[in-house]
């Protein structure tokens, strides 16, 4: 069966047609990166016109790619939670006048748990129960999952998201937004043990994530110590391209670091999982990834790590884990609603 799947959660227009929920026929993905660059952000109502503008072009480039036509579409998935909510009303109308045109179930998807289907997309399926990492601009998670549908939180960020953190920090250094993928190539070069930077450790079983005294630290870092006015000593052009490097990279080995401490707790506190599925937008930082292996391989756990295309928001996640969901009988009507939060 050919799954159309919508995603538009936040600021990538994206939809992908997938066969049987692993093979990816075709995955177009529209980022809005240029749009919102000036701010440094997102900016939801801006974000909301341009997928607006760009919902039905991008289905139609998806149809495309895979050389076929909408009356082949067996079932229509969308990325429904969590998200801003413009921009994931724009995905959910256009599944829903899509679904209800053809015929076709529809599938409400969990943009998080979608995530995490990611690294089973052109894959054998792996053993259950697993250990799910969600790490990406907006979440930073540990879930135990008995199938790709069925999946309990284990822990969570309290504040920051690791993605986030990244941005902010690339901000700090004078980095271009996305920050993640522009602090990663400025870290190439660097020390990650030049600056000390924390990591939090939280509770002594705690599997949640902290990232905002990194971010903290790391803004001192770079501007030094700010005055009782709140004024900094310095900005990322006062400092070398060296040292810019040296801070990039060791606030790169700090939230790796932070991640790998949380899984090992997971890992430890679940000894029948030996699969782990990851995902999210960074995945696709390579000293992660590398940690990530290492991991895997000592613990002798099946690592599913999403191929680079698959690790930011993109359609065949969503695809792929609608037909999943269709699969264990859960569908939607046309009462789909966006909604801002996670299911779990
Ligand atoms: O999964 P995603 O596309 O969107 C959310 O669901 O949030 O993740 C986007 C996040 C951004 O914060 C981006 O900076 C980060 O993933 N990211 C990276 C890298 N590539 C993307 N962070 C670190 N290293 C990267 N190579
Ligand atoms: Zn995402």
């Amino acid at each position: 069966m050919l799954t159309l799947g919508i995603e538009t959660s936040c600021d990538e227009t994206a939809a992908a047609i997938v066969e049987d929920g692993v093979c990816v026929r075709s995955s177009v993905v529209a980022s809005q990166h240029d749009l919102h660059a000036e701010y440094g952000g997102v900016v939801p109502e801006i974000a909301s016109r341009a997928h607006v503008e760009r919902i039905v072009p991008i289905v139609r480039l998806a149809l495309d790619g895979a050389r076929v036509s909408p009356g082949d579409i067996g079932s229509i998935g969308v990325g429904h939670r969590p998200g801003l909510i413009g921009p994931l009303l724009v995905g959910v109308s256009a599944a829903k006048s899509l679904a209800w045109t053809l015929g076709v179930p529809l599938i409400g998807v969990d943009h998080v748990h979608a995530h995490l289907y990611a690294g089973l997309l052109g894959a054998d399926r792996p053993a259950f129960p697993a250990i799910g990492l969600v790490v990406s601009g907006g979440h930073s998670s540990i879930y135990r999952m008995d199938s790709p549908t069925t999946l309990a939180r284990l822990g969570a960020t309290i504040d920051d998201a690791v993605g986030e953190a990244f941005d902010k920090a690339a901000t700090v250094l004078g980095l271009e937004h996305p920050g993640g993928p522009n602090l990663e190539r400025l870290a190439k070069g660097g020390d990650p043990e030049a600056h000390k930077l924390p990591i939090s450790r939280l509770g002594k079983d705690s599997l949640d994530f902290s990232f905002s005294g990194l971010k903290t630290a790391m803004l001192y870092a770079v501007r030094g110590r700010p005055d009782a006015g709140g004024n900094f000593p310095r900005t990322h052009a006062d400092l070398s391209e060296q040292a810019k490097r040296d801070l990039a990279a060791s606030f790169q080995h700090a939230c790796v670091s932070a991640i790998m401490l949380k899984l090992g707790r997971a890992s430890d506190a679940n000894p029948d999982c030996r699969t782990l599925l990851t995902g999210g937008g960074v995945t696709a930082n390579t000293t992660l990834r590398d940690a990530l292996r290492a991991f895997a391989d000592e613990r002798g756990l099946d690592l599913r790590l999403p191929e680079m295309r698959f690790c930011v928001d993109n359609g065949a996640m969503i695809a792929g884990l609608a037909h999943e969901r269709l699969r264990a009988g859960l569908q939607d009507d046309l009462t789909l609603a966006p909604v801002p939060t996670t299911a779990c």
